[in-house]
């Protein structure tokens, strides 16, 4: 990881007449941040920055993103590229490696995760255990939790040989089991790995081949899958790689920091939102609103109703990974010769929203889940596993910062302050006289 770059600049904090020189810090790509690691020690004060919009948590040398001008990289590729021309698994080894990998080591690492495919049995046992009904982002949490289980070498400050071997393990089993938590949902027998398939096909004939008939992998949908995955295998500093690396600072395993971020990622403000796209455009449907009333139901503070799949914390000009999607959208409905309403009321939603003074004012464009959920269910994937291939997507940037952070050598426990607004020093009362 590149040290952080100490500027000749410093800001000056001035408090009842007392100041402090703070350094300020320049990333590689020239943004700038005040460190402010003294200010407590020397002044007895905190900053208080709600939703940490202004916090940086770290330094990263995995994802860079320029908001602003809608620039997403991974270790310095551009997302465009990468979503053009590499696989998943090429991708998933450039987060946590560094490095786009040559033939010898891809060949080494995908012979990994095809190695490590399969459950213990006893864990097979555990699928029984939850309601058909059960939301599989639940059973991927508690499954890669649950994981650790069957390898508590990963328990004990791991050498980098047992890391190496936890990495595959999670990113080869967690395909597993989310594919088999389909299978339990809609009842059928579950589909085993097969060893003969690659990465991303694999997944594909867990979740939809039956042993009754013979199953066909579309290379196309193949190529599509791979390109959702790479677009949301990092995103640097959100909620749920935050959880994880959060996690780890407290010394508890990858798995139990993996599974976190699993459930970090269930909401509807983050991976969630591409269930909530699609359950937004199906209920307009289903209202016989237009697009254009529903958006004034938006735009009306008291309704509390969002444009799912709208708005971001960090993009504040088209999400590049919305532009990819919206054309490999086209594409695929097009070669699965499937004329979906839904897509025509979410062009109608943006083209609408996009030229709306309260979405333009507050610099609100479509975000990654706007039209993925459209490509999941073109794809047969059903609604409430949008979720869950997000999470597929994530683990390999949930992984890298896991490993970053690691092998920095960083010690200290992730604990933020607070400013105490309860109750000042009372006198304990007795329950007879309360
Ligand atoms: N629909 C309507 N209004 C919105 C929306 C939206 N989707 N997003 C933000 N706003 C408004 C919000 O009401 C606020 O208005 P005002 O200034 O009048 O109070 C203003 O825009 C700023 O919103 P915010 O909530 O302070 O912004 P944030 O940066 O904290 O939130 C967000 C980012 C993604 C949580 C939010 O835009 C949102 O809720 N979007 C819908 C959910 C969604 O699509 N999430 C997926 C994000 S991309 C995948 C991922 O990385 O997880």
């Amino acid at each position: 990881m590149n040290a952080k770059t100490q500027t000749q600049a410093s800001a000056q904090i001035n408090i009842d007449g007392k100041d402090l020189q703070c350094p300020i810090i320049e990333g590689s790509e020239g943004e700038q941040a005040i460190d402010i690691a003294a200010l407590r020690k020397e002044t007895g004060m905190i900053t208080l920055d709600n939703g940490f919009v202004n916090t940086g948590s770290c330094q990263s040398a995995i994802t860079f993103i320029d908001g602003e001008k809608g620039i997403l990289r991974y270790r310095g590729y551009g997302i465009e590229d990468l979503a053009e021309r590499s696989t998943f698994v090429e991708v998933a080894y450039l987060l946590i490696y560094g490095k786009l990998p040559n033939k010898a080591e891809l060949e080494e690492f995908s012979t990994g995760l095809t190695n490590h495919s399969l459950l213990h049995e006893d864990m097979i046992h555990l699928f029984a255990g939850y309601p058909s009904s059960a939301h599989p982002m639940a059973i991927l949490s508690a499954m890669t939790c649950s994981l650790s289980t069957y390898y508590p070498k990963s328990y004990d400050t791991p050498d980098d040989e047992q890391v190496d071997l936890d990495i595959i393990r999670i990113l080869s089993k967690l395909r597993t089991i989310a594919a088999f938590s389909y299978k339990k949902s809609i009842g059928q027998p579950l589909i085993y790995p097969d060893n003969s398939l690659t990465y991303c096909s694999n997944f594909l004939n867990m979740m939809f081949a039956v042993p009754t008939e013979p199953y066909e992998i579309d290379p196309d949908i193949v190529r599509v899958v791979n390109q959702l995955l790479i677009l949301h295998a990092d995103h640097e500093q959100n909620c749920s790689t935050s959880t994880v690396r959060t996690v780890q600072s407290s010394g508890a395993s990858i798995y139990a920091a993996i599974s976190a971020g699993i459930s970090a990622l269930w909401g509807p403000l983050h991976g969630g939102a591409n269930q909530a796209v699609l359950e937004m455009l199906n209920g307009i449907q289903a209202s016989g609103d237009d697009y254009k009333s529903f958006l004034t139901k938006v735009k009306d503070k008291k309704t509390n109703i969002r444009l799912m799949g709208f708005g971001h914390r960090v993009y504040k000009n088209f999400d590049p990974r919305a532009k990819i999607l919206a054309q490999s959208c086209e594409k695929v409905l097009s070669k699965l010769g499937i004329n979906d309403p839904l897509l025509d009321l979410a062009r109608g939603l943006e083209e609408e929203a996009l030229k709306d003074e309260y979405f333009v004012s507050r610099n609100l464009y479509p975000n990654v889940d706007f039209y993925s959920g459209i490509i999941y269910k073109a794809l047969n994937i059903p609604v409430d596993m949008f979720t869950v291939m997000f999470a597929l997507g994530r683990i390999p940037g949930w992984l890298a910062h896991w490993k970053e952070q690691r092998d920095s050598g960083a010690k200290k426990i992730f604990r933020p302050r607070q400013i105490y607004t309860g109750a000042n020093e009372q006198e304990y009362v007795s329950i007879e006289q309360r």
